[in-house]
């Protein structure tokens, strides 16, 4: 097979059934395989009850893939399951922008996810510590003999921490290293394991035994430089953009009022992509938010400088967060389309994943930035908008096209405006000078 691409020029102009024949000969999935996975909504009913409790039906997301992501020198097409318009497009353009300047460096931890046992009512919390960290070999022997599986794969426990956390409470904190899984069973099995062993050393009574999303020894760090005259708009040149989205950044990391948009902006990117590979996106955004108060106020998860290179204005672009993603188990063992994306992607493990997706995210960031700093966002998310509009208003086919684009032109993006401009192109059609 050729090496995989990400580079699909005009792929947003050709067919639905075009696209996935395009991302076939990309990846080399058969479309035969993304027709099976995606024609029926990626879920059927019956499986969909083995899911969750109470199923009435399943509930469809539109899954489209960003482009031109290219990773430590690899490609990947990257699936994207999102219901905002205008985030794979905007990813998208960023990672082509960031290809200019060699594409996303990425690094991540060895996928270790941590256990917490609370122990409360200890009557002396330094001497609990003490007798606990003595036994702390005996401890994680225990613990590797609830995951077998695990450790036959060449994880298990790798280490045990106590944090006293009041005169009278402690937790005992069992890192695990989770391979390409999650985790988040696994290491809730090790808690359950060595629960009652952990409160009997420590004198006191057992509390809760859970993982915790603050995986924080699992983290993922993307950076990028692109050169300025890849961020160049119609009207400004790209060292004024440069100067934008460092101004952007720079306001972010002085307010956590802008640093919340500025990170749901990095998420857009992120979850879509933990979402499409059947991913726990709750866990995800659990971990990226609380990583991102760990100065002791709310900051940006990822940020941006101007730099020189050979003489060069280039825009640097850095990114760090956890990121408990897993390529085994869980939902990826029954949902097909979520089996595809994995297959598209083709990343061989839960790491190659964290890496990708987010290097999807600081692409989301770059691009949600350089628009605020130079148009503004709502003329690029106003067209797509009116997309929806046209077809809420009954709009079909070739109609939506046109829709949108009148509403937009009238600066009536409304079902109203929608409606009223459908009337009017069938009336067109209708009429005898178009017959
Ligand atoms: C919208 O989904 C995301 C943005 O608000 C992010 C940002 O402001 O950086 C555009």
């Amino acid at each position: 097979m050729a090496a995989r691409t990400s580079r699909l020029p005009a792929f947003y102009k050709i067919t639905i059934p075009e696209r996935r024949e395009a991302v076939a000969e990309a990846t080399g999935v058969p479309t035969a395989e993304l027709e099976a996975a995606l024609d029926a909504g990626g879920l059927d009913g019956e499986v969909a009850d083995k899911f969750v409790e109470n199923v009435l039906g399943t509930y469809a997301l539109p899954l489209g893939v960003a482009l031109n992501v290219r990773v430590n020198g690899e490609d990947f097409v990257a699936p994207m399951v999102v219901e905002e318009p205008s985030v794979v497009a905007a990813a998208s353009n960023a990672a082509k922008m960031v290809r200019e300047g060699g594409g996303f460096h990425a690094e991540a931890d060895p996928p270790v996810m941590t256990s917490q046992i609370q122990v409360y009512d200890v009557a002396d919390v330094t001497s609990a510590r003490d007798r606990l960290l003595a036994a702390a070999d005996d401890l994680l022997s225990l613990a590797r003999a609830a995951v077998p599986g695990l450790v036959e794969r060449g994880g298990g426990p790798v280490d045990l921490e106590v944090r006293a956390l009041s005169s009278d409470m402690l937790v005992v904190h069992v890192h695990v290293d989770c391979r390409d899984a999650m985790g988040a069973n696994l290491v809730n099995t090790i808690a359950e394991a060595v629960g009652d062993r952990v409160a009997s050393l420590a004198r006191g009574k057992l509390g809760l035994r859970i993982l915790s999303n603050l995986c924080d020894r699992r983290r993922v760090r993307v950076s990028c430089l692109v050169p300025a005259r890849a961020l160049a708009t119609e009207t400004l040149a790209g060292e004024l953009v440069v100067d934008g989205v460092v101004n952007a950044s720079r306001f972010a990391e002085l307010d956590p009022y802008r640093a919340a948009t500025h990170n749901k902006g990095i998420m857009n990117g992120v979850d879509a992509v933990v979402i499409a590979t059947g991913n726990d996106w709750r866990a995800v955004e659990a971990g990226a938010h609380a990583f991102a108060t760990r100065s002791g106020r709310y900051a940006p998860l990822a940020t941006w400088r101007r730099v020189e290179r050979d003489d060069e204005v280039c825009l640097r672009g850095e990114l760090e967060l956890p990121l408990a993603l897993g390529t085994v188990g869980g939902t990826l063992r029954v949902h097909p389309a979520a089996r595809l994306s994995l297959r598209l992607m083709g990343v061989g493990s839960a790491r190659a994943l964290a890496m990708v997706a987010a290097s999807v995210g600081l692409a989301s960031n770059l691009s949600a930035l350089r628009a605020l700093a130079t148009d503004g966002i709502q003329r690029g998310h106003m067209a797509l908008h009116a997309r929806s509009v046209a077809l809420a208003a009954g709009a079909s086919g070739p109609e939506v096209e046109r829709v949108a684009t009148l509403i937009v032109e009238a600066r009536e993006i409304t079902l109203e405006g929608a409606t009223r401009a459908l009337g009017v192109l069938r009336g067109a059609a209708a009429s005898p000078l178009h017959r």
